[in-house]
């Protein structure tokens, strides 16, 4: 409604209010390298596109006069209560759609109530992003280091710092083949970007010094990776750890050396459900598991303790030919029943999506790349449209198919697309 009197008022979006157009614009506002890493997907763009064509294979079936003259969009996730089923999901490198990215999400996320899952890899340490967050709830996503101290150190630190939920992505355990980003180089620019989470970690700050101490007597290597100007920015909290040396020389040992510890320990390829069953002792916080699509998978996910799980490709960028997430989610909810806690994402892009997602047995959605979108065209602004956006369309969707609450909004909502090609 507001979203409608404002046009009436003749003020005009910021950004676009449709999603073909919202695109278009931040890929002219961004530079190709970054417009490849944020944009792009796996392979030949199967997923992606399989994300989208799930949605167009369901139709809202509108009800009538039903006298419901108001929406209520709470949900009730992890033993508390969110205004609203949408969160924004955790983005690394963000720099590259917009300076200071994460607490610029932050801010929008704080003025819209909307929940935000810090990447592990973004651009900002976690600390001064929950300052932005004021008393908006946030999660914290990690991605399982091959060092087990690590993992407890970010942890902790996102304990300390007030997150109300660890999200352990589970997809990435190795980088998708990604063709833009292998053509373009766009990879080691982002990965810059999005060290400093570690940077900012004393733990990751000893193994750098390990490793620095091991190249001056000859144990290791000199480390032999570029350092990006995308990487300098997050690398100077290693000046403070090497006063002096940083500054004269980019090619000096230390920033190497962090960037080459980073890409070793940043994922573990050996991730089992072993190591995920010792989170329920490693933290307080309510678990999720994201990146699943199997119903096994989703079932074990439970098995070992955790909360709740995100069925999600990753926005298309890693398996090139994964089933789309929504259909994933439809064999997930008959795996697990109504009461598992299951969110999702990969392919949302308006409220009617959510409506469809929720319908099909999502408590929850979380969006990728739209409000990256909204950020590269008009920083905290344009993300607290793109939030504000999906929400009234959402809330409408509501009014018209007389589903006063999220209870309502169920399968009965919905049938199989008799127009679906
Ligand atoms: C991601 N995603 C992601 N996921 C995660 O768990 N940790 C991360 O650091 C990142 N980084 C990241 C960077 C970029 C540029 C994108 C586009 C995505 C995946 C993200 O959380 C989410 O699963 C998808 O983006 C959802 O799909 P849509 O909404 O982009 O289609």
């Amino acid at each position: 409604d507001a979203v409608y009197r404002a046009g009436v008022l003749g003020r005009r979006p910021t950004v676009p209010t449709d999603f073909a157009e919202l695109e278009r614009r931040a890929r002219r506002a961004s530079s190709p390298t970054a417009w490849a890493y944020v944009a792009g997907g796996a392979g030949e763009g199967r997923t992606m596109r399989n994300n989208r064509a799930a949605f167009d294979r369901w139709a809202i079936v509108p009800r009538m006069a039903h006298g419901h003259a108001t929406r209520d969009l709470a949900v009730e996730l992890l033993g508390r209560r969110y205004d609203s089923p949408v969160l924004l999901a955790p983005v690394g490198a963000g720099a590259l759609m917009g300076r200071d990215s994460d607490v610029q999400i932050a801010r929008a996320a704080a003025a819209t109530g909307t929940p935000y899952v810090f990447s592990n890899q973004g651009c900002n340490p976690l600390e001064q992003t929950a300052a932005a967050m004021g008393s908006t709830p946030w999660w914290f996503q990690l991605y399982w280091s091959t060092d087990e101290a690590l993992v407890d150190s970010l942890i902790g630190r996102a304990e300390d710092a007030g997150a109300s939920a660890l999200v352990v992505t589970l997809d990435t355990t190795t980088l998708g083949w990604r063709p833009q980003d292998l053509n373009l180089g766009s990879l080691p620019f982002a990965q810059g970007l999005g060290i400093a989470q570690y940077t900012s970690d004393p733990r990751f700050l000893g193994l750098v010094r390990e490793r620095v101490a091991a190249v001056a007597s000859g144990a290791a290597a000199r480390p032999d990776v570029q350092v990006t100007l995308g990487a300098v920015r997050s690398l100077l909290s290693i000046t403070r750890e090497f006063p002096g040396r940083f500054l004269d020389n980019l090619r000096s040992p230390e920033p190497r050396a962090a960037v080459e510890t980073f890409l070793d320990i940043y994922s573990n390829p050996g991730l089992s459900w072993e190591h995920l069953e010792t989170l329920r002792s490693r933290t307080r916080l309510p678990v999720v598991l994201k990146g699943v699509l199997h119903p096994d998978d989703a079932r074990r996910a439970y098995d070992v303790g955790a909360d709740a799980i995100v069925v999600s490709n990753h926005g298309g960028r890693q398996v090139d030919g994964a089933i789309a997430s929504l259909d994933a989610l439809v064999a997930v909810r008959e795996e697990l029943g109504p009461d598992p806690t299951v969110l999702l994402d990969s392919g949302i892009r308006t409220g009617a999506d959510v409506f469809t997602a929720l319908a099909l047995g999502a408590d929850a959605v979380l969006l990728g790349r739209p409000h990256m979108y909204g950020l590269a065209l008009a920083g905290q602004r344009g993300v607290e449209e793109v939030v504000a956006n999906v929400l009234a369309e959402l809330d409408l969707t509501m009014a018209l198919s007389g589903a006063p609450d999220l209870g309502a909004v169920d399968r009965g909502s919905l049938v199989p697309n008799p127009s679906a090609s």
